[in-house]
């Protein structure tokens, strides 16, 4: 009789764990894309006449288009006078990386890339890169904001700027979080 038992507690323990059994999906989010499961895009703010992309005829900084993730990307200069910027991204997991593609040294133009990750409303955190003379070549592909062990949610990240009395550059490629599914 007690084996019958142990047959009928592992079986029952067998279709729970089947039932229970998560898993952590990759999912990305392309700056114009946007979401590779729900489709939904990153918001940028000023709607307009900020924010680029490469078929920006007046942008001088241009990055290797091969180099770059799905083919495109998403820049800005931020200038004091005409506020701030942000893009807001939303996503349900666990984790989350954002990748910039960092411009290399420029006498004439604005190069510095300088932004503030705020998760979830919370504390911001800070990204600088100020590229020195050396500093000849686009960088793809970086990781500037990296978080895991977050709560199973609903998250917003907003990337923005510090009100910084000087101009700085932003280039969002794309991102990655992790999505707890259950299968
Ligand atoms: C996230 O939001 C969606 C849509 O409102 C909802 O269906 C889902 O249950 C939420 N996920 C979590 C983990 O709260």
């Amino acid at each position: 009789m007690l084996w019958r038992k142990l047959v009928a507690l592992l079986s029952v323990f067998v279709y729970q764990s089947d039932l229970t059994h998560a898993a952590l999906v990759e999912r990305r989010i392309d700056d114009t894309q946007g979401d590779s499961a729900t489709g939904l895009r990153p918001v940028y703010l000023p709607a307009e006449g900020v924010w680029n992309g490469l078929d920006c005829s007046q942008c001088q900084l241009k990055p290797d288009i091969a180099r770059v993730f799905g083919g495109t990307y998403s820049e800005a200069t931020y200038r004091p006078a005409r506020g701030i910027v942000s893009v807001d991204i939303q996503f349900e997991g666990v984790a989350i990386d954002v990748y910039f593609i960092l411009a290399p040294f420029s006498a004439r133009l604005t190069t510095l890339t300088e932004c503030l990750f705020i998760l979830d409303g919370g504390e911001p955190a800070t990204f600088r890169y100020q590229p020195g003379a050396e500093d000849t070549e686009f960088i793809y592909e970086h990781s500037v904001f990296s978080r895991t062990d977050l709560p199973d949610a609903n998250h917003t990240l907003r990337i923005t700027v510090p009100e910084v009395p000087h101009e700085l550059f932003l280039n969002f490629d794309y991102a990655i979080y992790m999505y707890a599914g259950l299968f």
